[in-house]
């Protein structure tokens, strides 16, 4: 990176000023390059939460937040939600270019070639109870796949990334279909190499040996077009894990795991299994006529009720994704004929009186992806606790190809945060009578 503009850092305390070179990305924040900071100062910067710190340059996927934009590889999300499929959508996250007509295909090809997870996969299941949350299998089956493929585990061999990449891609439907399938106790259905990888998905966890399986157009666009939504998603918490596990240089199977397992929690990827159960909840209590009081509630700081699928710490406008799941949510209602639907009308009515409300619009609180996908992926009978499974699913494309970047960056160093230390200071341990 070349630096011509700089930053001049100066201190109160006699420290000599330091100075600082200043980079510009291709469009976003310049960004200043402090990491000579400590060694010039014997200082370090506080920014818990990462508020103002860029942990890595990227090529992939770039957010403006105050606009409202979405681009993975410089094209905006409505266009690849519109004109392109998930797989073409993953071979550009990877590759960096979208796919011709003979890539697709061979993409295509190898991603279904490797959805089989190896037999004795089945028994991780069953070691689960039937009750397991599906996001708690998830993590630890996805972790228990680099137990299978020492084959093509060398981080540093570019064929070896591309082969778990894959791998990766193919079975997270699979696995993520048997966890759903384990919860309900029906049997794990084998993919299909004919099917789309929406479609291949849906049979996986709607179909039964019993029948044949006949996929639904419209839903199976819906689903595409939710995993395309989810794909990426720049250095949030999840990528942020990956690539801090990844920078250790574990194995990509055991840092998607832990992509994984930061995915669950409500304020990141289980917004949405939190967002359906906000409005079971306030329509379990009164519906469209309480509104106000659950809105009441959310203004309420002692309350602790957050009014999910609103806010985003990049978005200060309507996230796009939102837009166009919105959309998506219409189409797949019409279809089932669902636009009647409780919980629809009442999200709708809680979206409207929020977009009105002044601690929403001062605070830039718009609804974000989660707010919709819950409300199809409900409709597409997925039920709640798989939500966030389905989002992991979508993210893994994006959490490998930030890894995979990350590992073939000859500047790359292991992440090692600091701290700043406030807690005791040297002492003596006592003797346990005279504690
Ligand atoms: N409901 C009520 N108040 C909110 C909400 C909300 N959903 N989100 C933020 N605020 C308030 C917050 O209390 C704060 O108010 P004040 O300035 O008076 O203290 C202000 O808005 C700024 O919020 P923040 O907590 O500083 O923002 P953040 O960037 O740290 O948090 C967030 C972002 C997504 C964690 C948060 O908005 C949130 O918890 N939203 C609900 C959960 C949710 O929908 N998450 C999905 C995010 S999209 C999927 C993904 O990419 O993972």
């Amino acid at each position: 990176m070349t630096s011509t503009k700089k930053a001049t850092m100066t201190f109160t305390d006699g420290t000599p000023s330091v100075e600082f070179p200043i980079y510009e990305g291709t469009v976003g924040p310049d960004v200043i390059d402090i990491r000579k900071l400590y060694g010039q100062t014997g200082k370090f910067t506080f920014d818990p939460g990462f508020m103002s710190t860029a942990a890595c340059d990227s090529k992939i996927t770039y957010i403006d937040g105050d606009k409202g934009e979405l681009l993975y590889r410089g094209y905006p999300i409505e266009q690849l939600a519109t004109n392109c499929d998930y797989l073409e959508t993953c071979y550009l996250l990877l590759n960096g270019e979208l796919p011709n007509r003979a890539q697709q295909k061979d993409f295509e090809y190898r991603v279904t070639h490797h959805t089989m997870v190896h037999e004795q996969m089945t028994r991780f299941f069953q070691g689960f109870r039937r009750d397991a949350h599906p996001m708690a299998v998830l993590v630890g089956c996805v972790g228990a796949l680099s137990a299978f493929y020492h084959d093509s585990l060398d981080i540093n061999n570019a064929e070896h990334r591309h082969i778990s990449a894959i791998r990766l891609i193919a079975k997270m439907p699979t696995l993520v279909a048997m966890a759903y399938k384990y919860t309900v106790g029906q049997p794990f259905m084998y993919p299909r190499n004919d099917l789309s990888y929406s479609g291949n998905l849906m049979r996986m966890m709607f179909g039964t040996p019993c029948e044949e399986y006949k996929v639904n157009e419209v839903l199976e666009r819906a689903l595409d077009r939710i995993l395309i939504l989810h794909a990426d998603h720049e250095q949030n918490a999840s990528t942020s894990t990956v690539r801090l596990a990844g920078s250790s240089g574990a194995n990509p199977f055991a840092c998607i795991a832990a992509g994984i397992a930061t995915l669950w929690g409500p304020a990141h990827g289980g917004a949405n299994e939190a967002c359906l159960q906000m409005l079971d909840e306030i329509q379990r209590n009164g519906g469209v006529e309480k509104i106000g009081d659950f809105i009441a509630k959310v203004k309420d700081k002692n309350s602790g009720v957050k009014l999910m699928g609103f806010g985003h710490r990049v978005y200060k406008n309507y996230d796009p994704r939102a837009k166009l799941m919105r959309e998506t949510c219409y189409e797949v209602l019409g279809e089932l004929g669902l636009h009647d639907d409780p919980l629809f009308k009442l999200s709708m009515k809680l979206e409207q009186i929020a977009l009105e409300d002044d601690y929403f619009v001062s605070r830039k609180l718009y609804p974000n992806v989660d707010f919709y996908s819950g409300i199809v992926q409900k409709a597409l009978g997925i039920p709640t606790s798989m939500f966030t499974c389905i989002f992991a699913l979508a993210r893994t494309v994006g959490w490998i190809a930030q890894w995979n970047e990350m590992i073939s960056d000859p500047e790359q160093k292991i992440g090692r945060p600091r701290q700043l230390f406030v807690g005791a200071t040297r002492r003596d341990v006592k003797a346990i009578d005279l504690r």
